[in-house]
């Protein structure tokens, strides 16, 4: 039986969260110990330019997203993981792609016509400002990081749904025109993968600003949490976890029967105090462990860049014959 290829890609912007690590990190990482299965996880560096002009920024993010990854437990014998922009064959293949990607295709990206509706909606008159070809074509630059590897599957979130479908469509147009090299991926939804919410009670995410990071120390941990929103209910009122930050971050850490237990409590009126200082304590001690893993990786950058400098090798044992081929059938050869 050949393994399924799965494949993903984080981008290099931020400090991973809370929400990231249930929703992505977790499922993904769980994924790496399956023999069956033959997963590809990747820095989307490249990525990272299309929303962040900060190098520092990026630097940053890609150490601490490597680290997290690696502190998490990631089996790097089973999976390949490495950076973007360490295989050059990514952006070769992109210039391919772009070339057979019909303009109106993207003009139909959610990602670039959320900018557009915005400028719009705003005083000035130009919908293209601060539209770079960069957001514009960046479901190019997606459908290469798939196609590259022939990935079956990509676990993703809703919002990516569109780009896997650019994805097929750009990779059967190149299949028409050259002849079939292309597998065509499919999206993963991940159904029961929680989505957490943040602070605020929105979902949790970095663009809402309400994330709680995954590798908070724990003075910070304990002060975020005490932050999270509630309702007014007084101590001994019976409280309804249905909707409740609190019980649904917690319920995302937590057994069956604890999670029983803790309903029990809401039932019985736990108050907000005693209910924050639970889900303190047990995320905290659930988390322990990797924490400590991380803080010593992220002081030993040579090790995670040789951890990434090997999956680039594995990667490329892939991707350098397979540009090669795709250039011959697009006639692009020495001559004679
Ligand atoms: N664009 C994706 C995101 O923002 C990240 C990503 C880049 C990706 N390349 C990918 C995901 C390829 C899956 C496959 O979440």
């Amino acid at each position: 039986m050949t393994k399924s290829t799965i494949l993903t890609g984080i981008t290099t912007t931020g400090t991973p969260h809370l929400g990231n690590y249930v929703g992505a990190i977790r499922p993904a990482i769980e994924a790496s110990k399956d023999a069956n299965a033959n997963p590809f996880y990747f820095l989307a560096d490249y990525h990272a330019l299309i929303k962040c002009s900060e190098p520092e920024k990026v630097r940053q993010s890609s150490l601490e997203i490597a680290a997290t990854w690696l502190a998490l437990g990631l089996d790097t014998k089973n999976a390949t993981f490495y950076r973007q922009s360490d295989i050059p064959e990514i952006m070769e293949l992109t210039w391919m792609l772009t070339c057979v990607t019909a303009k109106g295709l993207m003009n139909r990206s959610h990602a670039y016509k959320a900018v557009v509706a915005e400028n719009e909606a705003s005083a000035n008159n130009d919908p293209d400002k601060g539209i770079t070809m960069g957001l514009f074509s960046y479901p190019i630059l997606m459908a290469a990081d798939m196609l590259i590897f022939n990935a079956h599957k990509v676990p993703v979130g809703k919002d990516q749904l569109q780009h896997i479908e650019m994805a097929r469509d750009i990779a059967s147009r190149f299949n028409h025109i050259y002849g079939e090299h292309f597998a065509l991926p499919e999206a993963i939804v991940g159904e029961n993968a929680a989505t957490l919410l943040g602070l605020d009670g929105r979902k949790m995410s970095k663009s809402y600003n309400n994330t709680i990071p995954l590798f908070a120390p724990e003075k910070k941990l304990k002060k975020l949490i005490n932050k999270i929103k509630t309702n007014s209910l007084e101590p001994g009122e019976p409280k309804d976890p249905t909707g409740c930050t609190l019980f649904s971050t917690y319920q995302a850490f937590a057994t069956a029967a604890e999670v029983a237990d803790i309903r029990q409590r809401y039932a019985e009126g736990i108050a907000w105090g005693e209910m924050k200082k639970v889900l303190f304590e047990h995320i905290n001690e659930h988390i322990i462990p990797a924490r400590e893993r991380y803080e010593a990786l992220i002081k030993e950058p040579d090790h995670i860049e040789q951890q990434l400098q090997e999956g680039a090798e594995k990667a490329r044992a892939i991707t350098a014959p397979f540009l090669l081929e795709l250039r011959k059938a697009v006639g692009i050869a020495k001559i004679g």
